[in-house]
């Protein structure tokens, strides 16, 4: 599957993508990266990598639509079957979802729906949640909204600041992603209504994956 990932900034996950990818046997492959800012401290893994790597600033577009023209087009040229957000801060309009309809994926700093938008870690702590983690789903129309296709759990342990947290949820991001990405170039997530049912991972999952916070055994 030809994958492009889309960033704006530090690219660990784009990282942990191009790491997945560089591995003997993974389906996808990620043909091109594409940053909305100029210098973004991401596109030195594409490089790292021997990815070809592209800005399409939307600072020097008129407007959404010529700048979603433009990212399409880029796009198109390096015929992109599926399009990760890794980090990406613009929201893609309702015409561009619709263009690329179930071919957009996104990682989401929390357990959807819980806490959709900005400053996750800090509003998971104020709300005494006990589990915490990231999500990766289909993007739809609505920003954080579009169907799971997995998600991982941490704890938040006493102590815990926004940063703290958000450092444990981001390695279990890095982990989250490229076994989604799999799944999905594997053909094995198909979309019912709005969700996701996953063929064939049922023996695959290990007590180590099933989470209690507070841990029973404490
Ligand atoms: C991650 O926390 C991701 O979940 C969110 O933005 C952050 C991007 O980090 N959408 P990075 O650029 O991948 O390091």
């Amino acid at each position: 599957m030809r994958v492009a990932v889309l960033i704006t900034g530090r690219g660990s996950n784009l990282r942990s993508l191009l790491e997945a990818a560089a591995e003997p046997g993974y389906p996808a492959k990620i043909v091109t990266v594409i940053s909305n800012r100029p210098g973004a401290g991401g596109l030195a893994h594409a490089a790292a990598f021997g990815v070809p790597a592209q800005t399409v600033d939307h600072e020097s577009f008129d407007g959404r639509k010529s700048f979603e023209s433009a990212l399409t087009a880029a796009l198109e040229a390096a015929a992109v079957e599926l399009i990760c957000l890794a980090g990406f801060m613009r929201v893609l309009s309702a015409e561009f979802v619709s263009h690329w309809k179930d071919r957009i994926i996104n990682i989401h700093p929390s357990l959807l729906p819980l806490f959709p938008g900005l400053d996750t870690h800090a509003r998971a702590l104020a709300a005494g949640v006990k589990l915490h983690g990231c999500s990766v789903h289909f993007v739809n129309e609505t920003v954080d909204d579009g169907a799971i296709i997995g998600q991982a759990a941490v704890p938040v342990l006493p102590g815990d600041d926004a940063d703290g947290l958000a450092a444990r949820v981001l390695q279990a991001e890095h982990r989250l992603y490229p076994h989604c990405l799999r799944l999905l170039a594997e053909g094995r997530i198909r979309l019912i209504e709005g969700r996701t049912a996953v063929a064939g991972t049922a023996d695959e999952v290990s007590d180590d994956h099933r989470l209690l916070n507070p841990d029973p055994g404490a």
